[in-house]
Protein backbone atom coordinates (compact mmCIF):
# COMPACT_ATOMS: atom_id res chain seq x y z
CA UNK A 1 0.00 0.00 0.00
CA UNK A 2 3.13 1.73 0.55
CA UNK A 3 3.77 1.94 -2.97
CA UNK A 4 7.41 0.25 -2.64
CA UNK A 5 7.97 3.56 -0.37
CA UNK A 6 9.21 3.06 3.08
CA UNK A 7 6.71 5.69 4.44
CA UNK A 8 3.22 7.08 3.58
CA UNK A 9 5.13 10.52 3.83
CA UNK A 10 7.56 9.74 1.54
CA UNK A 11 4.95 8.13 -1.12
CA UNK A 12 3.05 11.12 -1.03
CA UNK A 13 5.78 13.34 -1.32
CA UNK A 14 6.76 11.82 -4.47
CA UNK A 15 3.06 12.53 -5.89
CA UNK A 16 2.57 16.18 -5.83
CA UNK A 17 3.35 15.91 -9.64
CA UNK A 18 0.07 14.41 -10.03
CA UNK A 19 -1.94 16.07 -7.36
CA UNK A 20 -1.15 19.22 -8.52
CA UNK A 21 -1.70 17.94 -12.63
CA UNK A 22 -5.30 16.79 -11.26
CA UNK A 23 -5.85 19.64 -9.21
CA UNK A 24 -5.52 22.25 -12.57
CA UNK A 25 -7.25 19.54 -14.75
CA UNK A 26 -10.40 21.03 -16.54
CA UNK A 27 -10.29 24.13 -14.65
CA UNK A 28 -7.58 25.99 -16.75
CA UNK A 29 -8.09 26.55 -20.47
CA UNK A 30 -4.66 25.87 -22.12
CA UNK A 31 -4.54 28.10 -25.18
CA UNK A 32 -6.95 30.99 -23.45
CA UNK A 33 -5.72 30.64 -19.87
CA UNK A 34 -9.05 31.22 -19.21
CA UNK A 35 -10.13 29.32 -15.47
CA UNK A 36 -13.56 27.70 -14.72
CA UNK A 37 -14.44 26.78 -11.41
CA UNK A 38 -17.23 24.24 -10.35
CA UNK A 39 -20.95 24.58 -9.97
CA UNK A 40 -21.21 26.38 -6.97
CA UNK A 41 -23.84 29.11 -5.65
CA UNK A 42 -21.81 31.57 -6.12
CA UNK A 43 -22.40 33.60 -8.76
CA UNK A 44 -20.12 34.67 -11.55
CA UNK A 45 -21.28 38.32 -10.95
CA UNK A 46 -21.17 38.09 -7.08
CA UNK A 47 -17.40 37.27 -7.61
CA UNK A 48 -16.63 40.17 -9.32
CA UNK A 49 -18.13 42.24 -6.39
CA UNK A 50 -16.93 40.99 -3.44
CA UNK A 51 -14.73 43.74 -1.16
CA UNK A 52 -12.56 41.66 0.57
CA UNK A 53 -11.49 38.02 0.89
CA UNK A 54 -10.54 36.71 4.19
CA UNK A 55 -9.09 32.91 4.38
CA UNK A 56 -9.12 31.01 7.16
CA UNK A 57 -7.78 27.75 8.03
CA UNK A 58 -5.39 25.93 11.00
CA UNK A 59 -1.40 24.04 10.61
CA UNK A 60 -0.19 23.68 7.42
CA UNK A 61 -3.70 25.00 5.73
CA UNK A 62 -3.05 27.99 7.03
CA UNK A 63 0.00 28.31 5.54
CA UNK A 64 -1.28 27.70 2.41
CA UNK A 65 -3.42 30.50 3.53
CA UNK A 66 -0.51 33.13 3.79
CA UNK A 67 0.59 32.35 0.21
CA UNK A 68 -3.07 32.41 -1.10
CA UNK A 69 -3.26 36.25 -0.02
CA UNK A 70 0.44 37.10 -2.15
CA UNK A 71 -1.63 35.41 -5.43
CA UNK A 72 -4.88 36.68 -4.70
CA UNK A 73 -3.88 40.77 -3.46
CA UNK A 74 -1.67 40.77 -6.53
CA UNK A 75 -3.84 39.02 -9.20
CA UNK A 76 -6.93 40.28 -8.51
CA UNK A 77 -6.41 43.33 -6.27
CA UNK A 78 -8.76 42.57 -3.35
CA UNK A 79 -7.25 42.72 0.43
CA UNK A 80 -7.19 39.34 2.09
CA UNK A 81 -6.73 39.33 5.54
CA UNK A 82 -5.51 35.34 6.77
CA UNK A 83 -7.02 33.83 10.19
CA UNK A 84 -6.44 30.63 12.26
CA UNK A 85 -9.48 28.84 12.90
CA UNK A 86 -8.87 28.78 16.41
CA UNK A 87 -8.63 32.39 16.83
CA UNK A 88 -11.21 33.35 14.19
CA UNK A 89 -14.37 32.98 17.25
CA UNK A 90 -12.22 35.48 19.56
CA UNK A 91 -12.25 38.58 18.49
CA UNK A 92 -15.77 39.34 17.13
CA UNK A 93 -14.39 39.59 13.66
CA UNK A 94 -15.54 42.32 10.94
CA UNK A 95 -17.35 40.23 8.75
CA UNK A 96 -19.99 41.40 6.10
CA UNK A 97 -22.52 40.08 2.96
CA UNK A 98 -19.50 41.57 1.00
CA UNK A 99 -16.78 39.63 1.82
CA UNK A 100 -15.74 36.37 0.28
CA UNK A 101 -14.64 33.68 3.39
CA UNK A 102 -12.29 31.13 2.14
CA UNK A 103 -12.00 27.95 4.45
CA UNK A 104 -8.90 25.64 3.75
CA UNK A 105 -8.93 22.01 4.83
CA UNK A 106 -7.46 19.03 3.88
CA UNK A 107 -9.29 16.94 5.65
CA UNK A 108 -12.92 19.31 6.15
CA UNK A 109 -13.54 18.33 9.66
CA UNK A 110 -11.26 20.66 11.41
CA UNK A 111 -13.59 22.12 14.18
CA UNK A 112 -11.10 25.47 14.76
CA UNK A 113 -12.32 25.49 10.84
CA UNK A 114 -15.67 24.28 10.87
CA UNK A 115 -16.73 27.01 13.97
CA UNK A 116 -15.17 29.67 12.09
CA UNK A 117 -16.70 29.08 9.04
CA UNK A 118 -19.92 28.87 10.94
CA UNK A 119 -19.44 32.17 12.23
CA UNK A 120 -18.86 33.68 8.95
CA UNK A 121 -22.05 32.31 8.00
CA UNK A 122 -24.30 33.68 10.89
CA UNK A 123 -22.27 37.31 9.88
CA UNK A 124 -23.79 37.03 6.32
CA UNK A 125 -20.81 35.85 4.66
CA UNK A 126 -20.64 33.53 1.35
CA UNK A 127 -18.55 30.60 2.22
CA UNK A 128 -15.86 28.95 -0.01
CA UNK A 129 -14.20 26.00 0.72
CA UNK A 130 -10.94 24.28 -0.83
CA UNK A 131 -10.84 20.80 0.61
CA UNK A 132 -9.44 17.18 -0.63
CA UNK A 133 -12.36 15.19 0.84
CA UNK A 134 -15.50 15.90 -1.38
CA UNK A 135 -18.65 15.29 1.27
CA UNK A 136 -16.61 16.46 4.11
CA UNK A 137 -18.50 18.77 6.96
CA UNK A 138 -16.32 22.25 5.82
CA UNK A 139 -17.23 21.34 2.08
CA UNK A 140 -20.77 20.77 2.85
CA UNK A 141 -21.52 23.70 4.73
CA UNK A 142 -19.99 25.93 1.87
CA UNK A 143 -21.53 27.56 -0.78
CA UNK A 144 -18.63 26.29 -3.02
CA UNK A 145 -15.89 23.89 -3.10
CA UNK A 146 -12.77 24.06 -5.25
CA UNK A 147 -11.69 20.28 -4.21
CA UNK A 148 -8.20 19.57 -4.32
CA UNK A 149 -7.55 16.79 -5.85
CA UNK A 150 -4.12 15.02 -3.57
CA UNK A 151 -6.07 11.82 -3.25
CA UNK A 152 -6.43 10.62 0.41
CA UNK A 153 -3.21 11.83 2.57
CA UNK A 154 -2.00 8.66 5.04
CA UNK A 155 0.68 10.37 7.11
CA UNK A 156 0.01 12.87 9.42
CA UNK A 157 2.46 15.54 8.26
CA UNK A 158 0.54 17.11 5.11
CA UNK A 159 2.70 17.44 1.73
CA UNK A 160 0.72 16.66 -1.48
CA UNK A 161 -2.35 18.15 0.44
CA UNK A 162 -0.37 21.66 0.55
CA UNK A 163 0.79 21.57 -2.64
CA UNK A 164 -2.82 21.05 -3.89
CA UNK A 165 -3.33 24.14 -1.78
CA UNK A 166 -1.34 26.41 -3.16
CA UNK A 167 -2.54 25.23 -7.03
CA UNK A 168 -6.29 25.69 -6.17
CA UNK A 169 -5.37 28.59 -4.49
CA UNK A 170 -3.65 30.31 -7.47
CA UNK A 171 -6.59 29.00 -9.71
CA UNK A 172 -8.84 30.84 -7.40
CA UNK A 173 -6.48 34.02 -7.65
CA UNK A 174 -6.71 33.65 -11.43
CA UNK A 175 -10.51 33.39 -11.25
CA UNK A 176 -11.08 36.50 -9.45
CA UNK A 177 -8.51 38.25 -11.46
CA UNK A 178 -10.25 37.73 -14.58
CA UNK A 179 -13.95 38.10 -12.84
CA UNK A 180 -12.41 41.97 -11.95
CA UNK A 181 -10.58 42.62 -15.19
CA UNK A 182 -7.73 42.48 -13.41
CA UNK A 183 -5.68 40.28 -16.15
CA UNK A 184 -5.14 40.99 -19.68
CA UNK A 185 -5.90 38.05 -21.82
CA UNK A 186 -2.15 37.82 -22.39
CA UNK A 187 -1.40 38.07 -18.74
CA UNK A 188 -3.72 35.10 -18.45
CA UNK A 189 -2.02 33.06 -21.06
CA UNK A 190 1.45 33.37 -19.20
CA UNK A 191 -0.04 32.02 -16.09
CA UNK A 192 -1.88 29.40 -17.20
CA UNK A 193 0.82 27.89 -19.45
CA UNK A 194 3.85 28.32 -16.60
CA UNK A 195 0.52 26.56 -14.20
CA UNK A 196 0.71 24.19 -16.40
CA UNK A 197 4.19 23.18 -16.74
CA UNK A 198 4.39 23.04 -13.01
CA UNK A 199 3.85 18.78 -12.30
CA UNK A 200 7.15 18.39 -15.15
CA UNK A 201 9.05 20.56 -12.75
CA UNK A 202 8.10 18.80 -9.86
CA UNK A 203 9.08 15.72 -11.50
CA UNK A 204 12.55 17.07 -11.83
CA UNK A 205 13.07 18.50 -8.35
CA UNK A 206 11.84 14.70 -7.35
CA UNK A 207 13.86 13.60 -9.18
CA UNK A 208 17.23 15.26 -8.67
CA UNK A 209 19.88 13.72 -7.11
CA UNK A 210 19.91 16.20 -3.97
CA UNK A 211 21.94 14.04 -1.59
CA UNK A 212 19.87 14.78 1.38
CA UNK A 213 21.57 11.71 3.11
CA UNK A 214 24.88 13.67 2.91
CA UNK A 215 23.34 16.32 3.83
CA UNK A 216 21.54 15.10 6.87
CA UNK A 217 24.73 13.94 8.28
CA UNK A 218 25.79 17.32 9.47
CA UNK A 219 22.20 18.82 10.84
CA UNK A 220 20.08 15.90 11.83
CA UNK A 221 21.62 16.22 15.67
CA UNK A 222 21.19 20.17 15.65
CA UNK A 223 18.63 21.00 18.51
CA UNK A 224 17.18 24.51 16.29
CA UNK A 225 16.85 25.60 12.89
CA UNK A 226 15.75 28.91 11.66
CA UNK A 227 13.76 29.13 8.31
CA UNK A 228 13.78 32.21 6.32
CA UNK A 229 12.21 33.88 3.46
CA UNK A 230 10.54 36.78 2.01
CA UNK A 231 7.32 37.55 0.65
CA UNK A 232 5.35 34.99 -0.74
CA UNK A 233 8.27 32.76 0.64
CA UNK A 234 8.06 33.17 3.93
CA UNK A 235 4.99 31.42 4.82
CA UNK A 236 6.98 28.37 2.91
CA UNK A 237 9.22 29.25 5.25
CA UNK A 238 7.06 28.17 7.96
CA UNK A 239 5.56 25.36 6.63
CA UNK A 240 9.40 23.96 6.38
CA UNK A 241 9.73 24.36 9.93
CA UNK A 242 6.22 23.11 11.19
CA UNK A 243 7.27 19.96 9.22
CA UNK A 244 10.50 19.62 10.72
CA UNK A 245 9.29 20.26 14.14
CA UNK A 246 6.21 17.76 13.51
CA UNK A 247 8.09 14.56 12.20
CA UNK A 248 11.74 15.02 13.86
CA UNK A 249 10.88 17.00 16.94
CA UNK A 250 13.69 19.42 16.35
CA UNK A 251 12.88 22.91 17.90
CA UNK A 252 12.15 25.34 14.72
CA UNK A 253 11.25 28.57 13.70
CA UNK A 254 9.90 30.74 10.56
CA UNK A 255 11.27 34.11 10.34
CA UNK A 256 10.72 36.69 7.48
CA UNK A 257 14.34 37.29 6.50
CA UNK A 258 14.08 40.93 7.00
CA UNK A 259 12.77 40.80 10.76
CA UNK A 260 16.48 39.29 11.76
CA UNK A 261 17.98 42.11 12.28
CA UNK A 262 15.61 43.30 14.65
CA UNK A 263 16.23 40.02 17.22
CA UNK A 264 16.79 36.88 16.02
CA UNK A 265 20.00 37.26 14.55
CA UNK A 266 21.28 37.18 18.45
CA UNK A 267 20.64 33.34 18.36
CA UNK A 268 22.72 32.89 15.31
CA UNK A 269 25.75 30.89 15.71
CA UNK A 270 27.74 27.51 14.07
CA UNK A 271 25.10 25.13 16.11
CA UNK A 272 22.37 27.02 14.52
CA UNK A 273 21.58 25.64 11.35
CA UNK A 274 19.56 28.58 9.14
CA UNK A 275 17.31 27.36 5.68
CA UNK A 276 16.68 29.99 3.43
CA UNK A 277 14.75 30.38 0.88
CA UNK A 278 16.28 32.17 -2.05
CA UNK A 279 14.04 31.46 -5.50
CA UNK A 280 13.23 34.43 -7.82
CA UNK A 281 11.81 34.45 -10.70
CA UNK A 282 15.04 35.37 -12.95
CA UNK A 283 12.37 37.32 -15.59
CA UNK A 284 10.30 39.32 -12.66
CA UNK A 285 12.31 42.51 -11.67
CA UNK A 286 10.25 42.84 -8.21
CA UNK A 287 10.88 39.00 -7.61
CA UNK A 288 15.28 39.27 -8.18
CA UNK A 289 15.25 42.32 -5.97
CA UNK A 290 13.53 40.50 -3.42
CA UNK A 291 16.17 37.86 -4.01
CA UNK A 292 19.31 39.97 -3.87
CA UNK A 293 18.02 41.11 -0.41
CA UNK A 294 17.80 37.67 0.55
CA UNK A 295 21.10 36.78 -0.13
CA UNK A 296 22.28 39.91 1.84
CA UNK A 297 20.53 37.97 4.46
CA UNK A 298 22.19 34.89 3.85
CA UNK A 299 25.44 36.98 4.01
CA UNK A 300 24.61 38.26 7.25
CA UNK A 301 24.16 35.15 8.67
CA UNK A 302 27.30 33.25 7.37
CA UNK A 303 29.05 36.68 8.80
CA UNK A 304 27.71 35.63 12.33
CA UNK A 305 28.88 32.23 11.58
CA UNK A 306 25.77 30.66 10.95
CA UNK A 307 25.53 27.38 8.75
CA UNK A 308 23.26 28.24 5.88
CA UNK A 309 21.78 25.68 3.37
CA UNK A 310 19.63 27.53 0.77
CA UNK A 311 16.75 26.60 -1.31
CA UNK A 312 17.53 28.85 -5.05
CA UNK A 313 16.72 28.67 -8.68
CA UNK A 314 18.50 27.07 -11.63
CA UNK A 315 21.09 29.47 -13.05
CA UNK A 316 21.28 31.98 -10.14
CA UNK A 317 24.41 30.79 -9.13
CA UNK A 318 25.15 33.47 -7.24
CA UNK A 319 23.95 32.06 -4.04
CA UNK A 320 26.61 29.50 -4.17
CA UNK A 321 29.39 32.22 -3.31
CA UNK A 322 27.51 32.40 0.62
CA UNK A 323 25.40 29.05 1.47
CA UNK A 324 27.14 26.22 2.71
CA UNK A 325 24.55 24.18 0.60
CA UNK A 326 22.26 24.56 -2.24
CA UNK A 327 19.27 22.73 -3.66
CA UNK A 328 17.99 23.74 -6.56
CA UNK A 329 14.94 24.18 -8.41
CA UNK A 330 13.57 25.22 -11.30
CA UNK A 331 12.36 28.98 -12.36
CA UNK A 332 8.83 29.72 -12.74
CA UNK A 333 6.53 32.83 -12.17
CA UNK A 334 6.88 34.24 -8.35
CA UNK A 335 3.60 33.09 -7.44
CA UNK A 336 4.47 29.55 -8.38
CA UNK A 337 7.73 29.16 -7.00
CA UNK A 338 5.91 28.07 -3.22
CA UNK A 339 4.72 24.96 -5.31
CA UNK A 340 8.58 24.38 -6.21
CA UNK A 341 10.58 24.99 -3.24
CA UNK A 342 8.65 23.67 -0.12
CA UNK A 343 9.49 19.94 -1.88
CA UNK A 344 12.82 20.23 -0.72
CA UNK A 345 11.58 21.06 2.51
CA UNK A 346 9.26 18.21 3.20
CA UNK A 347 12.48 16.19 2.00
CA UNK A 348 14.67 17.49 4.23
CA UNK A 349 12.78 16.91 7.49
CA UNK A 350 11.80 13.52 5.84
CA UNK A 351 15.40 12.65 5.74
CA UNK A 352 16.01 14.50 9.10
CA UNK A 353 13.16 12.45 11.18
CA UNK A 354 14.87 9.18 9.68
CA UNK A 355 18.08 9.46 10.56
CA UNK A 356 17.03 10.34 14.29
CA UNK A 357 14.76 7.06 13.86
CA UNK A 358 11.60 8.75 14.59
CA UNK A 359 7.87 7.54 13.31
CA UNK A 360 7.09 9.71 10.42
CA UNK A 361 3.74 8.87 9.50
CA UNK A 362 2.88 8.86 13.13
CA UNK A 363 4.11 11.62 15.07
CA UNK A 364 3.62 11.75 19.12
CA UNK A 365 0.74 13.73 19.87
CA UNK A 366 -0.83 14.26 17.09
CA UNK A 367 -3.55 13.13 14.87
CA UNK A 368 -4.15 13.37 11.21
CA UNK A 369 -7.59 15.64 11.54
CA UNK A 370 -8.32 17.39 14.51
CA UNK A 371 -11.88 17.31 15.34
CA UNK A 372 -12.06 19.23 18.84
CA UNK A 373 -11.72 23.23 19.36
O1 LIG B 1 -7.37 18.95 7.65
P1 LIG B 1 -6.88 20.34 7.86
O2 LIG B 1 -6.17 20.88 6.66
O3 LIG B 1 -7.98 21.28 8.30
O4 LIG B 1 -5.83 20.26 9.03
C1 LIG B 1 -5.24 21.40 9.57
C2 LIG B 1 -4.07 21.06 10.44
O5 LIG B 1 -4.45 20.30 11.53
C3 LIG B 1 -2.98 20.29 9.66
O6 LIG B 1 -2.56 21.01 8.54
C4 LIG B 1 -1.77 19.98 10.54
O7 LIG B 1 -1.11 21.17 10.88
C5 LIG B 1 -0.84 18.98 9.82
N1 LIG B 1 -0.40 17.98 10.73
C6 LIG B 1 0.33 19.65 9.19
O8 LIG B 1 1.28 18.79 8.67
Amino acid sequence: EKGGYKHFMLKEIYEQPRAVRDTILGRVGQESGRVFLDEMQIQPKEFAEFQNVRIVACGTSWHAALAGKFMIERLARIPVEVDYGSEFRYRDPIVNPNSLTVLISQSGETADTLAAQREAKSKGSRTLSICNVMGSMISREAAGTLLTHAGPEIGVASTKAFTAQLTALFILAMYLGQARGRQTPEQSQDLAQELLRIPAKLEHVLSADAHYEDLVKWLFKATDFLYLGRGIHYPIALEGALKLKEISYIHAEGYPAGEMKHGPNALIDESLPTVVLATADPEDEASVLRYEKTLSNIQEVKARGGKVVAVATEGMTDVTRSADHVIWVPPTRELLLPILEVVPLQLLAYHIAVRRGCDVDQPRNLAKSVTVE
